[in-house]
């Protein structure tokens, strides 16, 4: 794992909104998500600022945005304690707006990310991204570090989908332990989920059973 003691990591706010939206839009333009959800490569550049403008100020509004001092990171968190009611009709008007005829699949995305979704508390990381300059230097083990001490302290577990094999590496590193994976229609890619629970006897604890559903305490 790399290492890059000399970045701060510190809460994003709405002035770095436009270097953040780039940092995401960019970082997320190549791979196996990307071609299944715009084939299209011109197109995609339009549609994912678009669509990342929108998810930056989403978790601006409603999660938890980290980034590192020169603006070359961004991980986007929210807390998990209950299974959500679904998605506003806010939600897919805007991303009906962002994505245009892209968006039943993005909106399917996040429905198959939903369905998916293990019930215990948790911090879900929704995104995380590095500028493609700067990536391959310890920026994203720095950024993601960062959150995990603060969820140690706290003794809340964190999830997400990891979208290609390298990363589910870098997560395995950093205590995650993987899940199920989910296979997105038809003949899209892989997606693995990832679950980084408290451990309880030095070893790490394993992807919760999907047979447990969460229920709020009475
Ligand atoms: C995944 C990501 C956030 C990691 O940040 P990073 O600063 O590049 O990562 P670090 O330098 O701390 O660690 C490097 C490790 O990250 C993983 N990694 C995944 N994609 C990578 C990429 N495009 N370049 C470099 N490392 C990558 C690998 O496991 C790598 O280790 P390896 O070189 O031994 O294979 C960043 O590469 C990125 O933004 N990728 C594109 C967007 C993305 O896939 N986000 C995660 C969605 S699950």
């Amino acid at each position: 794992m790399r290492s890059n003691s000399a970045l701060t990591v510190r809460r994003a706010t709405a002035d770095d909104a436009g270097p953040l939206i780039t940092v995401l839009a960019e970082a997320f333009l190549d791979g196996p998500v990307a071609d299944w959800l715009v084939p299209d490569p011109h197109e995609r550049r339009t549609v994912y600022f678009r669509y990342f403008t929108l998810v930056l100020h989403h978790g601006l509004q409603h999660g938890r945005v980290d980034t590192t001092s020169d603006l070359s990171a961004v991980a986007i968190w929210y807390t998990r304690d209950e299974v959500p009611l679904l998605a506003s009709t806010d939600h897919y008007y805007e991303v009906e707006k962002a994505t245009g005829r892209y968006a039943p699949k993005f909106l399917l995305l996040d429905a198959i990310f939903e369905t998916h979704h293990p019930h215990p508390p948790h911090d879900y990381l929704a995104y995380a991204a590095v500028d493609p300059h700067r990536q391959g230097r310890g920026v994203g083990t720095a950024l993601l570090t960062h959150a995990h001490q603060t969820l140690d302290e706290a003794g809340r577990a964190a999830y997400l989908e990891a979208s290609n094999s390298r990363n589910r590496d870098l997560y395995q590193r950093l205590g995650y332990r993987q899940g199920s994976p989910i296979h997105l229609p038809t003949d899209g890619p892989l997606i693995w989920r990832m679950w980084r629970g408290q451990p309880t006897d030095g070893t790490p604890a394993p992807f919760p059973s999907d047979l447990l559903p969460f229920r709020r305490p009475l």
